[in-house]
């Protein structure tokens, strides 16, 4: 185990945080030993530290003394803050000379609106880095014991929103079941019936192994196994709620021969 001083010159090597430049920094899936090193480094150095809603207090703690915490919460289909004025805000904070971390749950590019912050960020001429954080699907894979990849079993893994968002495509949750490949579906507990019923649809067998795990990490973390016709009649009577990730497909099977229950 490396001592504290060993840790504290390794983290004296990695980049500063300069005057005026932003970092999208990944918080990871809410416990705190996910973070990278780059992650506490950024929030040792940061002057203000825009953060999401799902990022944990505990982490939030590691700023600075004398650090801004500024929310700017995104949380399901309760009202937040709009993109755009997200976007404003870091722009205006970098030009008022501030180290500014923006830090987001999980990875910053897995459905983290990281690339429209770049893009406001470069048109501005904001130097910026991005610090990518261990994203939800595979912590809560993880946790609950499933491979997303399993030799033998599948050779793609398919990472999808079940949240129709703005104006994005709607999903076409047919085409993805004619892959035959695993799904991790994050912002999808609320829609779950909905998805399984197209997913079934298109084509996957109503006995396809399914499993949810609520709050991943977390002290509270739930994980329910169950097939993709029961799963959201499941979730509804086990009182499951957000944040939750799903995944769907024969890989979901191995967690039983490893001594996981259905839960939750
Ligand atoms: C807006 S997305 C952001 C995902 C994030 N960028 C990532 O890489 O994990 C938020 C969704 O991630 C999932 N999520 C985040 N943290 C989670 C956790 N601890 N357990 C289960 N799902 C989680 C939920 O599906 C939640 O609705």
């Amino acid at each position: 185990m490396a001592r504290p001083s060993d840790l504290d010159a390794l983290t004296a090597t990695l980049p500063r945080l300069e005057p005026g430049h932003v970092w999208l920094v990944g918080a990871g899936p809410g416990d705190p030993g996910y973070l990278t090193l780059h992650a506490v480094s950024a929030l040792s150095q940061a002057d203000v530290i825009v953060h999401d809603a799902l990022v944990d207090e505990r982490i939030a703690a590691l700023a600075r003394p004398g650090a801004r915490l500024e929310p700017a919460g995104k949380r399901g289909h309760q009202p937040s803050i709009a993109q755009d004025t997200i976007s404003t805000r870091l722009v205006a904070l970098a030009r008022e000379g501030r180290r500014v971390v923006r830090l987001k749950g999980g990875d910053p590019f897995m459905f983290g609106r990281a690339g429209e912050e770049m893009l406001a960020l470069a048109e501005a001429g904001i130097p910026f880095r991005v610090i990518s954080g261990v994203t939800a699907g595979l912590a809560a894979a993880a946790s609950a014991l499933i491979a997303p990849t399993l030799r033998g079993i599948n050779h793609a893994v398919i990472f999808a929103t079940g949240h129709g968002a703005g104006d994005a495509p709607p999903v076409d949750w047919a085409a993805l079941a004619a892959t035959g490949q695993p799904l991790v579906i994050y912002m999808g507990i609320h829609q779950l019936a909905a998805v399984a019923a197209d997913l079934v649809a298109g084509g996957l067998g109503p006995d396809t192994p399914a499993a949810v795990i609520a709050s991943a990490t977390l002290p509270e973390e739930r994980v329910l196994v169950s097939t993709l016709e029961r799963i959201a009649d499941a979730v509804r009577k086990a009182g499951l709620g957000a944040p939750a990730m799903v995944i769907i497909g024969a890989v979901v099977a191995m967690r039983a021969r490893l001594g996981g229950g259905d839960g939750p």
